[in-house]
């Protein structure tokens, strides 16, 4: 009770901010304003409206949502309340509005597998799992070892619900830029290999990312530009990022965080006198580079040359891909593929005009003002996303991405397909 009455006096105060707002915007903005004049309630519990107006880059619509989002419930690192309190699967599979069937005859005959690592923020993947499910797909999620005992527990009575979701058999606790962060992959790679799901090629996620492109044309990206073809973007390493592979770098913990650096010692070169590319941590990979990958003597010894050296994520799989007997490899290759939409701060002013939310880690955390951008990019995938700061980015954009889905469907479309509601707000006033 006490949260509905937080919740509604949150909507009041968004209400009371929204009309001075309105008074305001309305000299400052006027021909804005005759293009779009929202109306106030859509600050609260249904932004459909103010969604379009935002994704059509109207201004006065930015300034309404960035204000109305501060009074939005706070995102829950444990995931919606329903999650928690329900074991019964079609209750789950209903609240959760999951597709059910295969949209088209294309996809259906094309399988993806994913590789998701996660460790916090519940919302953010559930909202993630919701858009990229698709029964025939099969999904590995690795579940950080460092996560909280409810977290690990709801992710794995969720993924108990599909008979395609599976929870990674071996745990890692993953450190920023370490080895333990490739390790998981690879401990999800071992699971999908082995699953009797056919699918062609895995594509890996983190729990901060968000798709662009629906199934149907990732499976058709895949298709026709990388047919039987491994997506690795990078070069060869350049000599600004010798550093990650010259020393022999090694977990520290300081205050009980844990963090990755170098040592004193030098390492030998790379195995099997092997060229060491640098490029993206996320992939597109076929199943028969995968099984290479669990196979070849040169891609054994790399991994192993590989644990103490700084981010090697960033350079395993292109360095793979790049030999030129790896199947579906790609040795010409260079940054081209479509995998992720990144605003970095360095490419501020070149790639795209700056970031609407912050930089982390000189990666942007995407705000409301961003959400043209990212829906205009030609990449699959976009990173990163905080609905714990920017709620309405990602209730946006997974509304946006819905009806995209829904629209290209070639089959009967269930009504509960339909994202009716925010399940946060629900979950969180129920
Ligand atoms: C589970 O949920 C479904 C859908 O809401 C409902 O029809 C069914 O009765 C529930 N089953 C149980 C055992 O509560
Ligand atoms: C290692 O590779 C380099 C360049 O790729 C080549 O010049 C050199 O001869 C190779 N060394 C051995 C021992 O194969």
């Amino acid at each position: 009770m006490s949260q509905l009455g937080a919740t509604k006096s949150g909507f009041i105060l968004c209400v009371c901010v929204c009309i001075i707002l309105f008074t305001f915007s309305g000299v400052k903005d006027l021909d804005e304003q005759k293009q779009y004049s929202p109306e106030i309630k859509e600050c609260g519990f249904y932004p459909g409206e103010l969604c379009t107006a935002i994704f059509e880059g109207k201004s006065a619509a930015l300034t309404v949502g960035n204000v109305c989002q501060r009074s939005f419930p706070p995102s829950r690192d444990n995931g919606p309340v329903f999650l928690q309190t329900t074991t019964n699967c079609s209750l789950i599979i209903q609240n959760l509005n999951i597709i059910t069937e295969p949209l088209s005859v294309e996809e259906a005959d094309y399988p993806l597998a994913y590789i998701i690592t996660i460790h916090k923020k519940l919302d953010m993947f559930v909202k993630l799992l919701r858009a990229i499910y698709a029964p025939q797909n099969i999904y590995c999620i690795h579940i950080d070892k460092k996560s909280s005992k409810i977290y690990s527990r709801t992710v794995r009575k969720l993924a108990s619900c599909f008979s395609n979701i599976i929870v990674s058999s071996k745990q890692e606790t993953v450190v920023y830029a370490g080895f333990s962060r490739l390790q998981a992959d690879v401990n999800c790679m071992e699971d999908l290999a082995d699953s009797e799901n056919p699918w062609k090629h895995v594509i890996n996620l983190c729990g901060q990312d968000f798709p662009i492109r629906t199934n149907r044309e990732i499976v058709r990206y895949l298709k026709t530009q990388w047919n039987g073809r491994n997506l690795t973007p990078g070069v060869i390493q350049p000599s600004h990022m010798k550093y990650r592979t010259s020393l022999s770098y090694r977990e520290f913990e300081h205050m009980g965080k844990a963090y990755v650096s170098p040592t004193a010692t030098e390492k030998s070169g790379p195995p099997n006198n092997i060229t060491i590319f640098f490029g993206t941590a996320y992939y597109a990979l076929t199943r028969d580079f995968v099984r290479f990958v669990r196979s070849d003597k040169r891609a054994k010894d790399l991994l192993k040359w590989s644990r103490d050296t700084y981010s090697p994520d960033e350079h395993y799989w292109v360095t793979l891909n790049r030999l030129k007997d790896a199947p579906g490899s790609t040795p010409d290759a260079q940054w081209e593929g479509n995998i992720r939409a990144v605003k970095w701060k360095d490419q501020e002013g070149t790639s795209h005009t700056g970031c609407s939310g912050h930089y982390v880690r000189d990666i942007c955390i995407y705000g409301l003002g961003d959400l043209q951008w990212i829906i205009e990019s030609p990449h699959l995938f976009a990173n990163k996303f905080d609905p714990g700061v920017y709620p309405l980015v990602t209730d946006c954009l997974e509304r946006h991405y819905r009806l995209k889905v829904l629209a290209q469907a070639e089959v009967a479309l269930d009504p509960n397909w339909y994202l009716q509601d925010n399940y946060t707000k629900k979950g969180t006033s129920t």
